[in-house]
């Protein structure tokens, strides 16, 4: 058996998910709404969530670690969250206001105090908004042309920032080049984006330095794909060179915020960006992004500013800010404050990494996990590489067999947990690891 033994296994074990699949790629472009909701031989077709799990469309159960990439902070229909979500229904009688309303002033106090160094704040409807506006901010406010990210961080699906995502040989880490991750991306934008490496800090001074007349903007996943984290230094060099540089510099929190820690990696490394989006967790399962940060920032898109659109910012968003998205992060968020309850699910994620790894020691699986928080990755060891495996085939391949075993974080993905993620859904994927690696060193040579 192989991997793509595994994959036909997955494929011809699950008849629903594939005729359901065969009939939405005919109406859906490619079957899904979202190119990395694909995988081989088609990705499977869920008709329920509950808690910690979900149900496929041959009814097949799984405990699910993608939580609809990590914004499930609470597991799937968490009372506290369909609560929040009636009473808005029975009390603001609407689910848009297109409008201020007190739910908007709540969030943003709940947000100050995690976040302090979001002084000022304004909603959008996704984390991919977040960032496209936090950055036009930026540009604006330094009156400068480029932005620089790093290679292989993901800031959504917008043209500035699409670029270098992916590393190649040509993309980095050593060698960090505008690489356009989509076809039909304007060459301004490669043009204008600066790619610098994560972790090499003397790299990332010079070309700074270097380009300090240009560049308005460093946007960052404080921690690379939410899961790796930087030294504390490169963290605070970075801080401190881009103010001297007079570069905003902009933490994208989309993923690590409130997962982390409440207050974010800017909590977990003590450094404050000028800029944050957020977003995911924020919604409490409904469509949000938020930006925000030092007031003399944010101010650029206030229309109290100005009334000639060539001083401000703009922006603007039909259901910026609707109440259900609102009321929904709010309970969530207060659910999360009460004591102990974050630092519970933080727990059980440090138990579940460490039950991993004594396992993969046992049947000499070359993995380890790497992460922080809520969030974690399996990540091969150096001995994955020493045994002349291809550690993703072999990744690939223990998530085909997780899989069958009811754990799923969609191949290759990382680990998301959730507070109704219990001791039975912990001794579950225990169980599921350990046949899983199992089976894997029957049919790989690890
Ligand atoms: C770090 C980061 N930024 C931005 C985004 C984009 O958010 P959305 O998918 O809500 O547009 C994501 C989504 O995964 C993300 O992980």
């Amino acid at each position: 058996m192989n991997l793509s033994d595994l994959q036909s296994h997955f494929g011809s074990s699950r008849p629903k998910s594939a005729a359901f699949f065969e009939q939405a790629a005919s109406l859906i472009a490619g079957g899904v709404n979202g190119n990395l909701r694909y995988y081989q031989p088609f990705p499977l077709v869920f008709q329920q969530g509950r808690g910690a799990w979900l149900t496929d469309a041959d009814g097949k159960t799984y405990v699910d670690y993608l939580l609809s990439y990590g914004a499930l902070l609470l597991g799937h229909g968490h009372p506290v969250i369909r609560e929040a979500v009636e009473t808005v229904w029975e009390e603001q009688g609407t689910s848009s206001f297109g409008a201020t309303h007190p739910l908007e002033l709540d969030m943003c106090s709940e947000i100050n105090q995690l976040y302090p160094s979001m002084e000022s704040i304004r909603f959008t409807n996704s984390g991919l908004e977040a960032t496209l506006f936090a950055l036009r901010l930026a540009l604006a406010y330094t009156g400068k042309t480029h932005i620089a990210k790093f290679s292989g961080h993901y800031h959504g699906s917008h043209d500035h920032v699409l670029i270098s995502v992916n590393q190649t040989k040509e993309s980095g880490p050593a060698m960090p080049k505008a690489v356009p991750d989509s076809k039909g991306l304007p060459d301004y934008y490669v043009e204008h984006t600066v790619v610098l490496p994560f972790h090499d800090w003397e790299a990332c001074e010079k070309i700074l330095t270097e380009k300090r007349d240009e560049i308005g903007a460093v946007i960052l996943e404080p921690l690379q794909s939410g899961y790796i984290s930087a030294d504390q230094p490169f963290m605070e060099n970075l801080r401190s060179l881009t103010e001297h540089l007079g570069i905003v510099l902009i933490f994208d929190e989309v993923k690590t915020g409130f997962r982390i820690t409440l207050g974010g990696a800017q909590t977990y490394y003590g450094v404050k960006p000028d800029l944050t989006a957020l977003g995911k967790v924020v919604g409490g399962g409904f469509p949000i992004g938020v930006v925000g940060g030092k007031r003399a920032i944010m101010e650029m898109c206030s229309p109290l500013r100005s009334s000639s659109k060539a001083e401000v910012v703009f922006h603007s968003g039909t259901f910026n800010g609707n109440p259900i998205s609102l009321a929904a992060g709010l309970a969530t968020i207060r659910y999360l404050k009460q004591p102990g309850r974050f630092d519970s699910i933080v727990d059980r994620t440090t138990s579940l990494r460490k039950g991993i790894e004594t396992l993969a020691r046992e049947y000499r699986i070359p993995f380890s996990t790497v992460g922080a928080g809520t969030i974690f990755n399996l990540v091969p060891t150096e001995e994955a590489n020493d045994a002349g495996t291809n550690p993703q085939e072999l990744r690939l391949a223990l998530d085909y067999l997780l899989m069958d075993e009811g754990i799923y974080t969609k191949p290759l993905n990382r680990f998301s947990m959730s507070d109704a993620h219990g001791e039975t859904e912990l001794q579950a994927t225990l169980q599921a690891f350990e046949k899983s690696f199992q089976a894997l060193r029957q049919i790989a040579a690890v």
